[in-house]
């Protein structure tokens, strides 16, 4: 695509228009369709054609158009294949395994597993004949990685990182008024981070139809070049003068003449403002961007505290018909780095408190559905953070709309440095998809690239990089989180200094020479803790919550909270990390499955440092008390309680007596000692003398201490969308008899849903729990790929389909046969191995035989080619098939054996469990139940509704 900019005034009169007809220009209107559903999914092999279903085994395979053969092909049978809804992410399917690497999540994922590291997806298209003349493109939000992409065998795009959006253009290779296969092989045995990745399409998948002339994909940028009279609280302006830049690609060969139109609605789609461009041409097989600057009168300005969000409604006219239209989300603020004072939003001071993200949860793994991201972003707002950093690679799409909806700022990441066309391609990507979300508040280039970061060649790449995002966004900086060489290096490309832990260097130091540059924290904390746990145990991979420990080049919470604390020129920071991830087991390697740098668990429950947090970064009122109070056998002897808060005094009390009234110092716990007596810990927060914030811990789980009587099921919403896609979390929380939280419960938790919805995956937040996170059928596609044949007449019960017929002067069937040129009835037979494990139900699906054919196991006729239990057995099976098989294509036969899910369940960790339920698309009653070893069964509804 070629964008040439075009300053356009308006009312500015194009001269030398051509002339289109109406017909090669219009194709109705645009169309996004998520294509989530319905794929069919199977593992294949990294390098073994025969167990890779025939991949590249063709002569032509990848020499002639349209010639992807094996489950590349149109006529592939993949009806042995699961079922699967995106977004998928087999890995977390895979069991754990020692052998498997610790720093991705001890999976069975790379070099030495090439059976579990390919992945493909067939789906069909239904493409209808009044399509054609569209222009028809899938559109992927990410898949984990090195996608190959084929529409009926014909190659039509491939993308190496699976961060990166990549869309593939469908228009030319399609059957239209027919049925189409798209198949999508991903092969993961290489990484592209040192943390876990997952294997799949991972984010939605979308499915585009425009006219030829149309708005380029990205082609929309609303930026407000300037905002006036800002209001004090920040939040309205007096006027925004804002330029919309939009690009249009004409895909057709004539010239078209058009005009765009541009409606600003705000967040009740009421409009705000508009304007024309009209007499505007493109040539044809070209693309131009053109500008229109729009004042809004009084715009309702984005922030954190209002997350205002206003719609640009983009119409292209041609010939007095509307032949696109084009939504782009956007919110109207400014942005300003300064020097010494750090960060302004809105011309308002704002201090970053930011975490940093890895893009996977607990139950999922990296499929994490767009309910799944908003209810991490809340989890993160409820802790006082404002910003994310969407460490290391750009996030999925619906991670910055919620962070747009709820008001998070994000620091969005590129994942590769460096100047080579993917690394750039990547880059440009990034800016394009991403520079319209309001959250967005800075670009980072990269994270801690350790060759060259200190160095003249970090230097001139992050340069390179840098210009190519300054020009496709002047409105916004950038950064790149830099951990050595400060002053040498990337640092001195990029605009914001980006410091990558304050031990690396010194920020002082670097700020004194380079007095002129911003800068911020982009990575700090490191500190690692077990939700829950107070003592440290090497062989269950737990460390104490109370955070007093750090890696060597990591820092406690209080510790780097405190030290840019005094430093003002620093914008702020983000902590490492907000949530726990998979990998990375610092400082275990196994049994631990998962990072414990979080400040919240994998499942989003809170560590006890949420609360250290939420006294540094929230004005609420709050106080907390560490650890909890179930400390049977210790009675009598100290135990080290800590309180945070953000008041002026804090007051402890054991079973209503004052142990002491201390001030709280700002951003800093108070460390209390307590003899140990079973009963009530309390801490009353005072500020200005009175009561202003409470926690009580309490011993529960009766006399001995720890144990459950009975589950709270606690749904993060009780009412959701029935779209198949919404979703509820559910907290699953052990209480004893007196309906008292057990912090110290570990029992195994059962689970049962009823209605219309399902479980799609359960955690508990132990950074060393094998247990399964999702529990679905094991479904095995097994093919006769080897099949001999005679030509035969007799349709009954031939001999020939015998188990023990002597079969070994027959010649083999293969595609080249002579007979295969006639379409003549032959008698097929074959040997089928069955593995002895506990599937339960077998089918066998034959192709290329029309619909009368007959099949025979061991000898025996097979009425119903749907039901084979009992009919094969582990071991050899001989298989018989009378057919007339299609005229120049061999015989298929799969059989689909299906071991079912165990039932779902999950160990309770330190008192707590996870369930996500989804909704179907039927509304109704969604019952989950829930049971355990002596605890008494409890029940919730989630009600779904459209
Ligand atoms: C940083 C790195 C992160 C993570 C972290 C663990 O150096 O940027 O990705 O590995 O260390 O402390």
């Amino acid at each position: 695509m070629r964008a040439v900019p075009v300053s356009v005034i308006v009312g500015l009169m194009v001269m030398a228009l051509a002339t289109v007809s109406q017909s090669a220009l219009a194709g109705g209107p645009r169309s996004r369709e998520l294509i989530d559903d319905n794929w069919r999914f199977a593992l294949g092999h990294a390098w073994d054609p025969a167990k890779d279903f025939d991949f590249t085994t063709a002569y032509f395979y990848n020499a002639k158009a349209g010639a992807g053969d094996g489950a590349a092909a149109a006529d592939f049978d993949d009806r042995g294949w699961r079922v699967v809804n995106l977004p998928h992410d087999w890995a977390v399917e895979l069991p754990f395994d020692p052998q498997g690497d610790t720093g991705h999540g001890a999976k069975r994922v790379g070099r030495p597993y090439p059976e579990s590291s390919v992945g493909w997806y067939r789906r069909s298209l239904d493409i209808p004949a009044t399509d054609l003349g569209r222009r028809i493109s899938v559109e992927f939000d990410g898949a984990f990685r090195d996608a190959q992409v084929f529409l009926n065998g014909h190659d039509v795009g491939r993308c190496a990182s699976g961060y990166d959006g990549f869309r593939c253009d469908l228009t030319d290779v399609l059957n239209y008024g027919g049925t189409n296969i798209l198949a999508v092989r991903l092969d993961a045995t290489l990484r592209e981070g040192w943390f876990y990745e997952g294997a799949g399409i991972y984010r939605h998948v979308w499915l585009t139809k425009t006219g030829p002339l149309h708005i380029a994909q990205y082609g929309t940028f609303v930026t407000a070049e300037s905002v006036s009279n800002i209001s004090d609280d920040a939040l309205t302006a007096g006027s925004a003068n804002l330029k919309m830049a939009t690009t249009l690609q004409n895909e057709s060969a004539e010239d078209a003449s058009f005009s765009i139109n541009q409606a600003v609605l705000d967040a009740e789609r009421k409009e705000v403002g508009s304007g024309v461009i009209p007499s505007l041409t493109v040539g044809g097989g070209d693309s131009r961007e053109f500008e229109l600057k729009l004042k809004i009168a009084n715009p309702r300005l984005w922030s954190p505290e209002q997350p205002a969000m206003y719609t640009l409604v983009t119409t292209v006219q041609h010939k007095g018909e509307e032949v696109d239209r084009y939504e782009t989300p956007f919110g109207i603020r400014t942005l300003r780095f300064d020097k010494d004072q750090g960060f302004f939003l809105n011309g308002k001071h704002v201090l970053i408190k930011g975490t940093c993200n890895h893009q996977d949860h607990a139950g999922v793994g990296v499929a994490v559905p767009d309910a799944l991201q908003a209810f991490r972003v809340r989890r993160l707002l409820e802790m006082g953070s404002n910003a994310l950093r969407t460490s290391h690679n750009p996030p999925a799409p619906q991670l910055l709309d919620a962070c747009d909806q709820l008001g998070m700022l994000v620091l969005d990441e590129n994942r590769r440095t460096g100047t080579a066309p993917a690394a750039m391609d990547g880059l440009r990507q990034l800016i394009l998809r991403d520079r319209n979300h309001p959250s967005v508040f800075l670009w980072s280039l990269g994270n801690e690239e350790w060759v060259i970061e200190s160095n003249i060649i970090g230097q001139r790449v992050v340069a390179a990089q840098r210009a190519v995002a300054r020009k496709l966004d002047p409105s916004r900086l950038v950064t790149d989180a830099i951990s050595g060489g400060w002053g040498n290096g990337t640092s001195n490309s990029v605009d914001v200094m980006g410091f990558n832990y304050y031990t690396h260097g010194n920020v002082d130091d670097y700020h004194a020479k380079h007095p002129d540059q911003p800068c911020i924290g982009s990575e700090e904390g490191s500190c690692t803790t077990t939700r829950g746990a107070y003592v440290r145990d090497d062989a269950t991979a737990e460390l104490a919550a109370y955070g007093d420990t750090a890696p060597s080049w990591a820092a406690t919470h209080e510790h780097w909270v405190n030290f840019y604390a005094s430093r003002p020129f620093v914008a702020g920071a983000f902590v490492w990390t907000g949530f726990d991830y998979r990998g990375e087991t610092t400082p275990f390697g196994w049994p631990g499955i998962s990072s414990q740098f979080g400040i919240l668990d994998t499942c989003g429950f809170a560590k006890d440092a949420f609360y250290y947090y939420q006294s540094c970064w929230s004005d609420k009122p709050m106080v907390h008390l560490l650890p909890h109070w179930n400390w049977p056998g210790k009675e009598g002897q100290p135990i080290d309680v800590r309180s945070y808060s953000n008041c002026d005094e804090v007051e402890l009390l054991l079973n209503g007596k004052s142990i002491g009234r201390e001030p709280q110092p700002r951003l800093k716990q108070i460390k209390w000692t307590v003899k140990y007596a079973p009963g009530t810990l309390t801490a009353i927060a005072y500020k200005g003398g009175k009561e202003a914030a409470r926690d009580v811990v309490q011993t529960s789980g009766g006399a001995a201490g720890g144990g459950a009587a009975g589950i709270q099921l606690i749904p993060d919403r009780a009412a959701i969308r029935a779209d198949g896609r919404d979703l509820s979390v559910i907290t699953v929380r052990a209480i004893d008899d007196q309906g008292r939280p057990v912090p110290t419960a570990h029992g195994l938790v059962h689970f049962e849903l009823n209605g219309p919805g399902k479980i799609i995956g359960v955690g508990n937040g132990d950074p060393a729990c094998h247990e399964p996170d999702v529990f679905v059928d094991k479904v095995q596609a097994i093919t006769i790929s080897k099949w001999k044949s005679k030509p035969m007449t007799d349709a009954g019960d031939p001999p020939e389909a015998a188990e023990d017929f002597d079969d070994s002067k027959w010649a083999s069937a293969a595609l080249d046969d002579e007979s295969k040129k006639t379409a003549e009835v032959r008698i097929y037979r074959g040997i089928v191995e069955i593995p002895g494990d506990g599937a339960t139900s077998a089918a066998a699906f034959v192709s290329h035989a029309g619909k009368d054919f007959q099949l025979f196991i061991n000898g025996k006729r097979v009425e119903d080619s749907s039901h084979l239990s009992g009919r094969l057995r582990a071991g050899k099976n001989t298989v018989a098939v009378v057919a007339r098989v299609e005229k120049g294509k061999n015989l298929g036969l799969v059989i689909r054996r299906v071991t079912p899910a165990l039932p779902w369940q999950r160990s309770l960790f330190n008192g707590l469990a996870q369930v996500i339920v989804q909704s179907d698309q039927a509304p109704g009653q969604i019952i989950l139940n829930a049971s355990g070893d002596g605890i008494a069964k409890t029940a919730i509804t989630i009600t779904t509704d459209r």
